[in-house]
């Protein structure tokens, strides 16, 4: 990959450019995956912010800084903008015409907004090469992100737009497809035939701590099941595209996504004990935890529970797949754990005699680890900055996942509406087992 690059980043002294963004962009230039004409221009609203303030504690910002200028603007201003374009201008034209604009917009929807309409009304959206990478969320429901595709769409083509979901990123989220496109054992029975059951979890130790506007408008629903957990059950039970064209995976995730529905009556949901005062808000019904239950109309996996659970300020930071085999006439049943943080790596477990002159079965596991294989494994948001620079979309939400994502967590909101007293109260701390036990009014 070595077409000369522009990466614009909006919001640049924001908590994502400073703690997930520049860190990533470090470790890529360490690693030499940079294009070698690349450079960074960080856009802020405040004319005081210098580069050294931006990339200060930033890992390997040594590696960047002779890349990157800090640019000062107006987001409102249609003036502004045609500085902004006679500055890249001057930096891209000795590049020719191969030359990329990379627009990041990593601020928060409320904010990207207008400034997508200004890149539109300016003409910035058309210039050759051009490329725009949104952050989650898109939108607050289905109406709203239709809303914003099409305000998107009126700006940029398809073709031109990133929608990030960093979990898609992941190395070990990666590796979901390659665990069952190359290993034919498990793809083989990948099915209902053989699957009894499958839990998706996402547990989080952190509260909401510095994020209380966003998360008073948000709740653990919209925040994680939207995004992340429905694209992990995407990822789990889509069809493999034939032939391994790794290009038709968003299409096999968004149909996989459309032939989901929610079993109204598994949802769970629950706030930590001090979540109201944190956020000053007495009244808050917001969700910091939910469980829920799919299923699906697809042939391969009717009747196979799906079960997705998140939860804020739980006793231990855990992503992982839990696949439980039927019995199918053995005992007990095989559990197939695919760990996707910490500690990443794939277990299953089976059984085995355990050595003695009695016959006693005992479960035991099958183990990999990353950590024993491998090196360190990249970030995510590098991931999610090469792939735009090469101009894949595998690893980045179609509208259509987008949609179709939005549709099952509306039922799930309308199903709250009609049934506004099932919010439980659980301790920080808790295991999500023990919230799954909890009842509203405990
Ligand atoms: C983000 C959510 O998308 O993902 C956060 O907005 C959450 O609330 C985060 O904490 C979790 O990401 P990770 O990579 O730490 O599992």
């Amino acid at each position: 990959m070595d077409t000369p690059t522009v990466l614009i980043i909006i919001g640049i002294t924001g908590d994502l450019s400073k703690r997930k963004l520049l860190p990533a962009i470090g470790d890529m230039a360490a690693a030499g995956v940079l294009p070698k004409q690349f450079r960074i221009i960080g856009i802020t609203r405040q004319h005081t912010v210098t580069l050294s303030s931006v990339l200060e504690g930033v890992r390997n910002a040594e590696l960047i800084r002779e890349n990157m200028t800090v640019f000062p603007m107006s987001l409102a201003d249609a003036a502004d903008y045609e500085r902004l374009r006679s500055h890249l201008h001057v930096i891209s034209q000795p590049w020719g015409e191969d030359a990329q604009l990379l627009w990041y917009l990593a601020v928060p929807p409320t904010t990207a907004w207008p400034i997508i309409e200004q890149l539109g009304r300016s003409g910035l959206s058309r210039l050759q090469n051009t490329k725009l990478l949104l952050e989650k969320p898109f939108g607050i429901d289905r109406a709203s992100a239709e809303e914003l595709i099409a305000h998107v769409e009126r700006s940029f083509t398809t073709q031109q737009v990133y929608r990030i979901d960093h979990y898609l990123a992941k190395e070990t989220v990666q590796n979901i497809v390659v665990f069952r496109q190359d290993n034919s054992l498990f793809e083989r029975t990948w099915n209902r035939d053989a699957i009894e059951r499958i839990d998706i979890l996402a547990s989080e130790t952190i509260g909401i701590e510095g994020r209380v506007a966003f998360y008073e408008q948000t709740g653990a629903l919209r925040d994680l099941v939207q995004s992340h957990l429905l694209q992990l059950a995407a990822l789990t039970l889509m069809t493999l595209p034939p032939d391994g064209k790794l290009e038709r995976i968003p299409e096999a995730r968004r149909a996989l996504l459309g032939t989901l529905t929610v079993d109204l009556g598994s949802i769970k949901r629950g706030q930590y004990a001090d979540y109201r005062r944190t956020v000053a808000n007495p009244a808050s019904m917001v969700e910091t935890f939910v469980s829920l239950t799919l299923f699906s109309t697809d042939t391969r996996w009717q009747g196979v529970p799906i079960t997705l659970t998140t939860g804020k300020a739980l006793s231990e930071k855990k992503t992982d797949i839990v696949v439980t085999y039927r019995h199918n006439g053995a005992p007990q049943q095989n559990r197939l754990t695919l760990r996707l943080q910490p500690n990443e790596g794939v277990e299953l477990c089976f059984f085995a005699k355990r050595p003695g002159y009695d016959r006693t079965i005992e479960r035991v596991p099958l183990a990999f680890t990353y950590a024993d294989h491998f090196d360190a494994l990249p970030d995510a948001y590098g991931r999610v900055v090469l792939d735009a620079l090469r101009g894949d979309h595998t690893l980045f939400a179609s509208s259509g996942e987008v949609l179709e994502s939005w549709r099952i967590v509306d039922a799930v909101r309308k199903s709250w509406e009609l049934n506004a007293d099932t919010l439980m109260v659980y301790p920080r701390g808790a295991a999500p087992e023990q919230v799954l036990r909890k009842n509203p009014r405990d």
